[in-house]
């Protein structure tokens, strides 16, 4: 019976994928047999990301420069990679940034700057893959959301609507798009260690701690935690789930939930 968590012979596309959440996940792929198109800004990054993907799993990876606040970027793009590839089989929308401050201070630009990349970058890029697709009559999208796709977050919060946009995205897509093969699902990632929350940590002395005291798995998530859900997502072990999403927070979410009695 073949595996079905297998990707031999798919081609995936993840935007943010040279590092953090974003390499776990492409990496996950990449261990089930997917070629991997790591699509962000920063080229010397994304080089080093296809090197250990390359010499790590053994598959087919490349790096594409993506701007995913820049329509014309996306639509470029990914037109290279169907010219390359001759298929996208799985989009990862990953790419994310965030400002921290009260919501009071933030200027026009820092709300466009989150929304253009966190959200509307999402959509588009769902967009750029779509004819490709429809014609292939299958494709999987993963989209990264957040806790603050579920909950606000004071410190954050053109960062929180742009997560909850991402989650309603997933749903609606999944409606729109089900019967044209395209199943679309959203990961929720909890407290994860990567360059963006090193910020944070900065930022608030003591997160460190807290999270670890209130995640009851006792610790930071890594982003090789991402590689599993990525690759079910991804294939057809998934074929019966759209619209949904999946937390991967080592239970921080539930934490609030509960009463305990120890
Ligand atoms: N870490 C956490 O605890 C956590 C929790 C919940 C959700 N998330 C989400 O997880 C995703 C990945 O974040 P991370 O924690 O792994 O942070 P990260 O290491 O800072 O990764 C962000 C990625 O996005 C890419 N990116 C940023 N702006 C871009 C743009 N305009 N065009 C294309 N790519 C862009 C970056 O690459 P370049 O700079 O090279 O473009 C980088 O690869 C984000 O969507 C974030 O919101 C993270």
């Amino acid at each position: 019976m073949k595996d079905p968590f297998s990707l031999e012979g798919k081609v995936s596309v993840v935007t943010g994928g040279n590092g953090g959440i974003g390499k776990g996940i492409a990496d996950g792929l990449a261990a089930k047999g997917s070629a991997v198109v790591i699509a962000a800004r920063d080229e010397s990054k994304t080089a080093e990301a296809v090197e250990d993907i390359r010499s790590r799993f053994g598959v087919t990876a490349s790096g594409l420069f993506m701007d995913v606040a820049e329509p014309q970027s996306i639509t470029s793009g990914i037109q290279k990679v169907l010219d390359e590839y001759g298929r996208i089989d799985v989009l990862v929308n990953n790419a994310g940034v965030n400002i921290r401050k009260q919501p009071q201070d933030y200027t026009v630009e820092e709300w466009d700057k989150i929304l253009d990349i966190n959200l509307r970058g999402a959509f588009l890029c769902c967009q750029a893959v779509y004819p490709a697709m429809k014609k292939a009559g299958r494709g999987k999208i993963i989209n990264t959301g957040s806790m603050t796709s579920l909950y606000g977050l004071g410190k954050v919060v053109p960062y929180a609507c742009s997560k909850m946009g991402i989650l309603s995205l997933t749903y609606s897509l999944a409606l729109a798009w089900a019967r044209d093969g395209i199943f679309v699902n959203c990961i929720l990632p909890g407290w994860i260690d990567t360059p963006l929350t090193v910020v944070a940590r900065k930022d608030f002395p003591g997160l460190s701690q807290f999270v670890e005291d209130k995640t009851p798995m006792g610790r930071w998530g890594e982003p090789a935690d991402f590689m599993g859900i990525a690759a079910f997502l991804a294939s057809s072990a998934s074929d019966f789930i759209s619209g949904e999403y999946i937390r991967v927070d080592g239970g921080f979410a539930q934490h609030g939930n509960t009463v305990s009695f120890d």
